[in-house]
């Protein structure tokens, strides 16, 4: 983000220090802490009244993969590059392999800088998610779905709550995924999970728990990747079979921090479970703000695929939670 001027003629103590408010969505903020004392004032209105100025999720630092996550399985297709700072799964005939986080957590803001497997790569799934293990389980879903060479890689969604899942959503990305690396995150508090592609937000489940739907609030869940052969259902729906001779497929991972309430011990459940300690509890994060909702609108306009909310042979009746949640 490049440097601005200041709008402060004589800048307040605060005004130099929070780097936070270079974004240009923090003019506002940034101008009204000229007047020293309107600080809090302003941080206290954030979300309440829609106002354009509340900050995004918390950025991630990077450590090392060992740090907070293990192999699942296939450890020997788990390729560590610079000490951890980077991992590539692999793919290949025999099988494919995943990771998993060593903590389980009650809320919290989860991303994954990731890179898809390049060239082609129909038929090849590559997940991060977040899970529940009790039997009527919880889950929160990234899934890319990979494509011949040049055709369009998918990005399904899904939210289970309960063990209710049959939320598809599809969008086509804006960006090749396979080119470079972007940040894949999950906020999930007591009133939203929200998926974001590079900050943009491309879905939001609120909770509707007054409205009879299941909401994920009182089971920890594990952070998951895995990069498995699905040419039975992933690309064009089957049509398009995994062609093995251009094995093995790598996807590339980075950026393991974990920025959740560890929930791991039952104290530790019962202290994520008792609201409004975390940052993510603060009430700019309670809901999007309105440059947030019109980024949705450019994702659902342009590049939605499907939408179980708009299926109508699947859903006669809107599903509840779609008409809230502004998704049709
Ligand atoms: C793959 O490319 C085809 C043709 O462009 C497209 O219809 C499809 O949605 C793409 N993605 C997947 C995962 O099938």
């Amino acid at each position: 983000m490049q440097a601005r001027p200041p709008l402060c003629k004589s800048p307040s103590p605060f005004f130099k220090t929070p780097v936070l408010f270079l974004h240009p969505r923090f003019v506002l903020l940034e101008y009204l802490m000229c007047i020293k004392g309107l600080f809090v004032f302003v941080f206290l209105l954030c979300g309440s009244f829609g106002l354009v100025i509340c900050p995004p999720p918390r950025r991630p630092v990077d450590v090392p993969f060992q740090k907070n996550y293990v192999p699942t399985w296939a450890p020997d297709h788990i390729k560590y590059i610079n000490g951890g700072s980077q991992v590539q799964l692999v793919l290949d005939k025999y099988t494919g392999t995943g990771f998993q986080s060593r903590g389980s957590f009650l809320f919290g803001h989860f991303s994954m800088r990731m890179k898809m497997v390049g060239g082609d790569s129909a038929g090849v799934v590559t997940a991060f998610y977040l899970s529940s293990e009790k039997l009527e389980h919880d889950e929160i879903d990234f899934e890319f779905l990979g494509n011949r060479t040049g055709q369009p890689y998918i990005l399904q969604t899904n939210v289970f709550s309960g063990g209710k899942g049959e939320r598809e959503q599809r969008i086509y990305l804006w960006f090749d995924p396979a080119q470079d690396f972007h940040t894949y995150s999950v906020l999930w508090n007591m009133h939203q999970i929200v998926f974001f592609v590079d900050n943009v937000p491309i879905r939001i489940f609120k909770n509707n728990g007054d409205l009879g739907v299941r909401y994920p609030f009182n089971q920890p869940m594990k952070i998951y990747s895995s990069l498995w052969n699905a040419d039975d259902w992933a690309t064009r729906g089957g049509l398009e079979k995994t062609d093995w001779s251009k094995a093995p497929f790598v996807a590339s991972y980075s950026s393991f921090h974990v920025d959740g309430c560890d929930a791991s011990s039952p104290q530790s459940l019962q202290f994520c479970a008792s609201r409004g300690r975390m940052w993510w509890d603060q009430i700019a994060f309670h809901d999007l703000d309105a440059q947030q909702y019109r980024r949705l609108q450019w994702v659902r306009k342009k590049f939605t695929i499907y939408n179980y909310c708009t299926d109508r042979s699947r859903y006669p009746t809107i599903p509840p939670e779609c008409a809230r949640d502004k998704d049709i």
